[in-house]
């Protein structure tokens, strides 16, 4: 079992960072590989719309999409970790969430190079925000919910968490635990 971790937050030693280490801790219980992306250390540009994708399946702008992609594929499971900037994502994730634009055809349907490797595909959410109410970050979740549900990819129970200061969820045991269960649960075989 592969599974991948994205951080979707600049911001190392973060909150999201912190919980996405400790998901990856708990696939790694499971005996799974594990391997964790930085998007703010990639170069990974705005989608164009281009459509050239739609026929080939390959995105035509070069840059670290292009490894990442690879990986994806590769991997059974997907662990985002995410904070909220202004009631949305983080450009840095949305940038990569446009770019999975290469993955389907013109109707929305994976492409057929993918069709097996991406269908039923494990995907994990976590979000951070600093709002004491954690489902102010439900916007995220929504974009990650409908994606799954449209493209038939399994989204697993969402770890929701309130966190402001930098590493501020490390006194935060409960929220450590569930999301090393969730990286726990998405390993299982
Ligand atoms: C540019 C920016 C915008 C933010 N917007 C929101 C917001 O709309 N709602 C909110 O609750 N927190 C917001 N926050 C707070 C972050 O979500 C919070 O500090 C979080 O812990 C950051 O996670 P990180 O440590 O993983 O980077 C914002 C922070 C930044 C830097």
């Amino acid at each position: 079992m592969k599974v991948l971790g994205i951080l979707g937050s600049p911001r190392i030693g973060g909150n999201s960072d912190l919980l996405l280490n400790q998901a990856l801790l708990g696939a790694k219980e499971m005996g799974a590989t594990v391997e964790k992306i930085i998007l703010s250390r990639k170069k990974i540009s705005g989608c164009i719309d281009c459509k050239k994708c739609n026929a080939t399946g390959k995105c035509v702008i070069k840059d670290d999409m292009s490894q990442i992609y690879e990986k994806i594929l590769k991997a059974d499971a997907l662990l985002h970790s995410v904070p909220l900037y202004f009631w949305a994502m983080t450009s840095h994730m949305k940038a990569y969430l446009d770019r999975w634009c290469a993955f389907f055809d013109a109707n929305w349907n994976w492409h057929r190079a993918y069709v097996e490797r991406m269908k039923g595909k494990r995907m994990g959410l976590i979000t951070v925000c600093g709002d004491p109410n954690p489902h102010t970050a439900d916007p995220i979740v929504h974009s990650f919910r409908e994606t799954c549900q449209f493209s038939g990819m399994t989204l697993y129970p969402v770890v929701q968490v309130s966190a402001g200061q930098k590493g501020e969820v490390d006194r935060n045991p409960k929220a450590k635990k569930e999301a090393f269960d969730l990286g726990k649960k998405i390993a299982t075989p």
